[in-house]
């Protein structure tokens, strides 16, 4: 096929997709990537990680990026990697606890909360995951992890903002257990590591969740969600260079010489670094805080506003720019399915419908999804 038939099928066939630019997605954690990434990652699409010889100056840009994300969780002297996203960063972590835990062992606690990306992880692994109740806050219950710590535990996970709620869990208590016992404590981050240091910087009461406590050994940090990074774009820190060790391999053969890897893909995208340390550099503290400003000051006006509709409440105040819409007198499973009827991405929940209000969610999007809500419990005898 000739070059202009390829693009215009390919234009053709991809323009009923839903695009973030359309408004319409408000249950999902990524969004439009910043012009700025996207210039860089075009230009740098040959940038190959995986065979780090080649490129000095690129493994270079990665420790500063890294150094930058640990900075931002209160350690310049993290060790780690920009990876694939959430799912590869849980799993490495997980990883890491199990070359670091004795033989036979195998349990990790997480909460019931977690990601299903710890599911994945601990399959892959061979480890057991033992999950573990919330609180009232949607929070872990820290009386019963340290309840289902055994001498068969490796490990134990907080999430500092859920996937389904946004929610930070008593990560300080957790790095209590973890010293005290001496276990691994990973906590997952993905999305609220670029969320809650800038919460804290606008002057929110925002609790300790990350290096800042010792027991804390890495932390997954997401710039392909509140980032703005184009995806590929994960983060990995460990919380010095001896815990990223545990998972490096020594490649003998590549044409850059020999080399180094501590992640699970081998060839990876030194544009996604690129693109990280450019929006890093070019937005900074200031215009994270920007952003993060701007998305909450939405999501407090959509929680406001669900809240007024006859048959709607939300689950718990929102944390951060993540709403979780529940209803005692509708079945939120059909709410959804009228949602998506009418154009809405929205994400579904066992109890709640979530949404998320990303950077690319304006007000007049927020705006037409209550209209469209509102309708929806009207038709249903609302
Ligand atoms: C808290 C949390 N951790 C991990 C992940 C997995 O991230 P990814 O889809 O980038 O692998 C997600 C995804 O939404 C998440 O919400």
């Amino acid at each position: 096929m000739p070059q202009s038939s390829v693009l215009k099928e390919l234009e053709s066939r991809l323009s009923r997709d839903f695009t973030y630019g359309s408004g319409r997605i408000i249950g999902s954690m990524c969004t439009c990537p910043h012009p700025l990434a996207r210039k860089v990652y075009t230009c740098f699409l040959d940038r190959n990680l995986g065979d780090s010889g080649l490129s000095p100056a690129l493994v270079k840009l990665e420790k500063e990026t890294i150094h930058i994300l640990g900075a931002l969780l209160s350690n310049p002297k993290a060790s780690g990697h920009i990876v694939t996203g959430g799912t590869e960063a849980n799993t490495l972590a997980l990883w890491a606890a199990k070359k670091l835990s004795k033989k036979n062992q195998s349990e990790v606690i997480v909460p019931a909360s977690a990601h299903y990306s710890f599911d994945k992880a601990a399959d892959l692994l061979s480890l057991q995951i033992v999950k573990v109740g919330l609180n009232s806050r949607f929070q872990v219950d820290v009386e019963a992890v340290e309840k289902a710590v055994n001498s068969n535990t490796i490990a134990i996970v907080g999430v500092a903002g859920t996937t389904g709620l946004g929610v930070v869990d008593p990560i300080s208590e957790l790095s209590e257990i973890a010293v005290k016992k001496d276990l691994y404590l990973h906590v997952d981050a993905a999305f609220g590591g670029f969320v809650l240091p800038f919460l804290k910087e606008l002057g929110f009461s925002v609790p300790d969740f990350d290096f800042s406590l010792p027991g804390v050994c890495s932390i997954a940090i997401d710039p392909h969600k509140m980032g703005l990074a184009p995806i590929p774009a994960g983060g990995i820190l460990f919380q010095n260079e001896r815990l990223r060790k545990t998972v490096a391999w020594n490649v003998s053969y590549l044409a850059g010489g020999e080399s180094e890897q501590a992640t699970i893909v081998g060839t990876r995208s030194g544009a996604s670094v690129i693109a990280v340390w450019a929006l890093l550099k070019h937005l900074g503290t200031e215009g994270y805080k920007r952003i993060v400003r701007s998305c909450m000051r939405l999501t407090w006006k959509l929680a406001v506003e669900i809240q007024k509709i006859n048959g709607l409440d939300i689950i718990t105040e929102p944390t951060m720019n993540i709403v979780g819409i529940k209803s005692e007198v509708f079945d939120i499973r059909r709410i959804a399915k009228e949602l998506r009827l009418r154009k809405w991405a929205v994400s579904l929940f066992p109890n709640h419908i979530r949404i998320v209000v990303m950077p690319h969610v304006q007000k007049q999007h927020v705006e037409e999804f209550l209209e469209d809500l509102k309708d929806i419990v009207t038709e249903l005898g609302g």
